[in-house]
């Protein structure tokens, strides 16, 4: 039995795509290992976000080198984000002479056929493809690896060119996929059992806008919406600039819409917003977060945050410091900026490492206290999980969700994956809740 080992790093889009080259290399027979050391095939679907995620890829390429010395036959493939940046391919090449295919994110899809390709000449494939605006390949053989959920791509790309970001560098420009197709999947998804599905895009709430259809994705809510069926839907990432009333609106009539919104501020004065490109002001964030607590009571704002971006003073970081109290989210990741070669702010004065840590750990302590506050709201009440594994750490403890995306943990057996069950909530901690299943 042939064997493949995929390692992938970052977003969800990455273990969306990772979950695609498993379904090209499983209908050429591989099976899934979870020990790379032992594999025929190595893929490594990289992430260049920070540069701590580029660190991380290249330490473990680099620890393959001894056992393919030893296993030669072994055919290791580079792919994704780190490999489509500029040069990276020369560079990789010389720093791992090893690796055997490099391709970039676009090309990902090509992966099984430059397999054949390669076990057929032996030859060594670097294959990056540089067009701006690519065709989107309709990807057919998925090898999903976390139901009850499922992922569907709606856009590929970012246009916004936030003045940090790599993405649009390395992703191109935005192509949405026709609505037809994403309903398609939804519907084929919850035909196979899945419960929860989240819709992808670096930016989905401006999809469409590519499309020359008057097709947007409040549309495309709408549509959703009207699956007569229970399943929750989610979204990521939605930009401030591209979310409106109409999306809210949907979202409030429509049961099956998860009460939830990823919304990334990434910092609080509208200063630094305007250097970062982000096209919205602390007071335009606001006004949607007062919006959304209007339209919908019940619903979670998530966020990401980063500190120390070029030029960020004390005073700009104090506005991100407020901005996070007043809009009491229920979590954020939060992030130290990272340079990345190429972008424009990379270019700026930067800001010494020694202020960005002290911000970074000022801003987890107010977000912690503020997540604590809000986990302990849930204390007594009843509410409806997924549940969706078994607490690895817990022997008779199963893990789910709410509606809000809050993490709960519950006795119980795998039985119980992939059913809606009600849970009495009867413990709080940051970042979990524990409870009694309720009849
Ligand atoms: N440095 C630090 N964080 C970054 N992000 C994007 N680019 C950078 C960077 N250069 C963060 C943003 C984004 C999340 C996915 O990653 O907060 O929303
Ligand atoms: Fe990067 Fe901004 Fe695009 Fe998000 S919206 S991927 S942060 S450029």
């Amino acid at each position: 039995m042939k064997k493949y080992t995929i390692i992938t790093y970052g977003c969800q889009m990455n273990v969306h795509e990772s979950e695609k080259i498993a379904g090209a290399l499983e209908e050429r027979g591989y099976v899934e290992n979870a020990d790379e050391t032992t594999s025929d095939v190595v893929v490594f679907n990289t992430c260049c976000i920070r540069e701590t995620a580029e660190q991380k890829a290249m330490g473990n390429i680099g620890a393959l080198k001894q056992i393919k010395k030893k296993n030669k036959n072994m055919v290791i493939i580079v792919s994704g984000c780190m490999s489509q940046q500029k040069g990276y391919d020369k560079l990789l090449k010389e720093k791992f002479p090893f690796i055997d295919i490099i391709v970039g994110t676009t090309n990902q899809s090509k992966i099984g056929e430059l397999l054949d390709e390669y076990l057929l000449k032996h030859k060594k494939i670097a294959q990056i493809d540089n067009t701006e605006k690519p065709e989107i390949v309709e990807v057919k053989s998925i090898a999903r690896t976390s139901y009850p959920h499922a992922w569907v791509n709606i856009t590929y790309g970012c246009n916004n060119f936030c003045t940090y970001c790599i993405v649009p560098y390395v992703r191109g420009r935005e192509r949405s996929r026709n609505y037809k197709d994403i309903l398609n999947d939804i519907n084929n998804l919850l035909d196979q059992g899945y419960k929860e599905i989240t819709l992808l895009g670096q930016n989905v709430n401006s999809y469409g806008s590519d499309l020359d259809d008057g097709i947007d994705f409040a549309f495309l809510l709408g549509e959703i919406a009207k699956i007569d069926r229970k399943f929750r839907l989610r979204f990521m990432t939605s930009h401030p600039k591209d979310l409106n009333e109409k999306i809210l609106d949907i979202m409030a009539s429509c049961p099956n819409m998860s009460k939830c919104i990823h919304l990334p501020c990434q910092a609080g004065s509208s200063k630094v917003l305007a250097a970062m490109n982000r096209r919205y002001t602390k007071e335009h964030y606001l006004h949607l977060v007062e919006m959304i607590r209007e339209k919908l009571p019940e619903c979670a704002i998530t966020t990401d945050i980063m500190v120390g971006f070029p030029t960020e003073t004390e005073e700009d970081f104090l506005d991100t410091l407020d901005l996070v109290e007043k809009c009491r989210f229920s979590s954020a990741f939060t992030f130290i900026y990272s340079r990345r070669k190429g972008t424009i702010a990379d270019k700026m004065e930067q800001i010494p490492y020694k202020i960005k840590q002290e911000r970074i750990s000022r801003l987890i302590k107010l977000q912690n206290q503020i997540t604590a506050e809000i986990s302990d709201t849930y204390l007594g009440k009843t509410v409806e999980i997924l549940v969706d594994c078994i607490n690895n750490k817990k022997s008779g403890v199963v893990c789910g969700r709410t509606d809000d995306n809050k993490l709960v943990n519950v006795k119980g057996d795998e039985s119980l994956i992939g059913q809606f069950i009600n849970v009495k909530i009867t413990d709080a901690k940051m970042s979990a809740l524990y409870g009694e299943i309720v009849e």
